[in-house]
């Protein structure tokens, strides 16, 4: 149900998602559940994700504020936010969002009232980052429980003296009372990754004499003293997010965290959220698409047998379907989506309203993650991410001029672009063209990344609702006023490139082995770096040694763009726009954003506009 106080403080009528209408293999997500004081009313829960929206100072903008309410918007029962630091030392991003001095007060109840005016409960996530950190991020030493440097960030932190202790402490009870006082509904200490909190929690980073360190009950210590301090001055529910197994050696498994997890409960926890990993482990946080979506469920499982309280699930939880069975089946209470829920805002509205297969489906391609800071977080699936209002309101906007597209190719750039257009108010037909799906319709080709068949007929949908028009690529063209004609991109043949590397993946597959795979320096360079160790273990696994030799094969030419034209029977001359399709994820989104940001009216050109 939705939060009475939540409406009354938002001043808007409160809207949550109609039960009467789930498809009954949603029953269980759509149970209420009690989380301490707080109850959510249904169990589509968003994970904290990261996005760089906030200022420079650590202040809430109206980009987060709009993001997240989109989320809640979209029928998520729980809306957790991003990491917010605790301490300038602790500060990840240069726009991390903060929550270090009541100067950010005024920012985080406004992100709380617009996430709670749609009936969803708001939980803030409390950080620092603590070795993991740069102290070009933080302006000052970083701190940590020991002078050990975190294998990937390589800056060596300074190790909290024993008077500094206490008043780390008390950074994340001053913090969890501001965004009580914000009107937050929980607080969530992050108590995973590898930061500050599980800096400590681990033998790992932790190599103290003094009570912070050595046994599993010393190193406890610090993240018990911060449960018990807020307890003692806040009454929102506290929720503890942990590394169920950091998969490092000498890193916590699940033998320390199942205790933890019972002291956590004892000591007045409110629930449990069971991630893996720290940074040197990183590919396993957030698994790319080829890794089994749901699987570190188990973990979850396995804590949730350890406590009474409710336990949090994530791990490619791409789908609802997917959340529902890991509630049936008892791994968790409440399943966490992370990257799915930047895909497409309104993955549980759909999904109620039987319209999973309109969901844009997280490609778990990483670009979220590797954008997070440079500049913020972007998404192929969704380009109003981070920029919503200036996509309605400026890129979107009614054209003056309404004109007739023909758009040839049905790559996902192709597809967005039709759709753009057709909400601008234009006549769309688009052309099917060979590959069918551009070059992310290749990629669909390979096992493992099947998933890119379903993100692009979702992307058809969307478009297609937006009135664009198909046509077989055998019938006379539309009459156009504006031709877009889609374009390969160089294809290569490289192992180096993702294109490459997936090529050999699927020769592999069809029987044909190669004997060795040769490179300058490494697999897939051009990709998320979860790519690398997927297709290292795919050929690990068929005895092909990886070397690196600098025999990495050949780039193909680009291919003929005049001669595709032709092809469709229009001439070079006529095509207005050359739309690029791409492979790899992260420069499919860069050539995605470009394009869109080309289409802006020149009528509206003199709006602000982001890019
Ligand atoms: C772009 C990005 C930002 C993230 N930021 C945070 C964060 O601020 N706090 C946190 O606990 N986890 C963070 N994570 C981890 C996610 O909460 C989640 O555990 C992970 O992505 C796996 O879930 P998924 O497969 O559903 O995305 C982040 C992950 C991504 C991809
Ligand atoms: S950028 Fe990729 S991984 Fe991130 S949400 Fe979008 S599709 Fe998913």
């Amino acid at each position: 149900m939705p939060s009475p106080s939540a409406a009354r403080r938002s001043g808007k009528a409160v809207k949550t998602v109609d039960l009467r209408a789930a498809p009954l293999r949603l029953q269980a997500l759509l149970q209420p559940l009690h989380i301490g004081p707080v109850v959510l009313s249904n169990r589509f829960a968003m994970a904290p994700l990261t996005t760089n929206f906030a200022t420079e100072q650590g202040l809430v903008t109206q980009q987060l504020v709009d993001h997240l309410e989109a989320r809640a918007r979209g029928g998520f029962g729980l809306v957790i936010t991003e990491n917010l630091g605790v301490h300038a030392s602790g500060r990840v991003m240069p726009r991390m969002a903060m929550a270090d001095r009541d100067e950010c007060i005024e920012g985080l109840t406004r992100l709380a009232r617009g996430i709670q005016s749609h009936g969803a409960r708001a939980f803030a996530q409390i950080s620092h980052c603590g070795r993991q950190s740069r102290s070009k991020f933080t302006g000052q030493s970083l701190r940590a429980p020991s002078a050990i440097a975190c294998p990937v960030n390589r800056e060596l932190p300074q190790a909290l003296s024993g008077d500094e202790v206490p008043q780390a402490i008390q950074w994340f009870v001053d913090a969890a009372h501001r965004v009580e006082q914000a009107g937050f509904d929980g607080v969530e200490l992050h108590g995973a990754h590898g930061y500050l909190i599980a800096g400590f929690l681990s033998a790992y980073s932790n190599q103290r004499q003094d009570e912070y360190g050595g046994t599993l009950e010393k190193r406890a210590r610090f993240l018990l003293e911060i449960v018990r301090g807020i307890k003692a001055r806040c009454r929102l529910a506290l929720s503890v997010r942990i590394s169920a197994d950091e998969l490092v050696p000498h890193g916590n498994t699940l033998t320390e965290t199942a205790q933890l997890a019972r002291w956590l409960q004892d000591a007045g926890v409110d629930a449990l959220s069971v991630s893996v990993g720290v940074y040197e482990s990183f590919n396993a946080m957030s698994m790319v698409a080829g890794e089994t979506p749901g699987q570190w469920l188990p973990l979850a499982a396995a804590i949730k047998q350890q406590v009474s309280i409710p336990v949090m699930g994530v791990g490619r939880i791409h789908e609802a379907a997917l959340a529902e069975q890991a509630i049936r089946a008892g791994w968790c209470d409440l399943p966490l989506f992370g990257r799915s829920a930047i895909a497409d805002a309104e993955l549980p509205r759909k999904a109620v309203a039987g319209q999973a297969h309109t969901t844009l489906l997280c490609l778990a391609c990483n670009v979220c993650l590797g954008r997070s800071a440079r500049p913020e977080t972007l998404c192929p699936m969704s380009p109003q991410v981070g920029r919503q209002a200036w996509f309605d309101q400026v890129l979107c906007a009614p054209s003056h001029q309404p004109r007739r597209i023909t758009v040839v190719g049905t790559g996902l750039i192709a597809l967005t672009a039709a759709w753009v257009a057709a909400r601008q108010g234009h006549q769309v037909s688009v052309v099917d063209a060979q590959p069918a799906g551009g070059l992310q319709g290749l990629r669909a080709r390979v096992p493992q990344q099947a998933i890119y068949t379903r993100a692009l007929a979702a992307a058809r949908w969307r478009a297609q609702s937006a009135g664009v028009q198909w046509q077989s690529s055998e019938d006379q063209l539309p009459p156009g006023d504006e031709f877009w004609v889609e374009r390969a991109a160089p294809a290569s043949r490289s192992p180096q490139t993702l294109q490459g590397i997936e090529a050999l993946v699927l020769q592999s597959i069809g029987g044909n082995i190669p004997a060795s795979i040769h490179v300058e320096k490494d697999l897939a360079l051009d990709a998320h770096p979860g790519y690398r160790a997927l297709y290292r273990r795919h050929f690990a696994e068929l005895g092909v040694p990886v070397v690196q030799d600098g025999l990495a094969t050949e780039t193909l030419a680009d291919e003929d763009n005049a001669r595709r034209a032709s092809d469709f029977g229009i001439d070079p001359a006529r095509v207005t726009r050359w739309i690029e399709d791409c492979y790899e994820p992260d420069r499919m989104t860069l050539r995605l954003n470009e394009f869109l940001v080309q289409l802006v009216q020149p009528e509206n050109s003199s709006t602000q506009r982001r890019t």
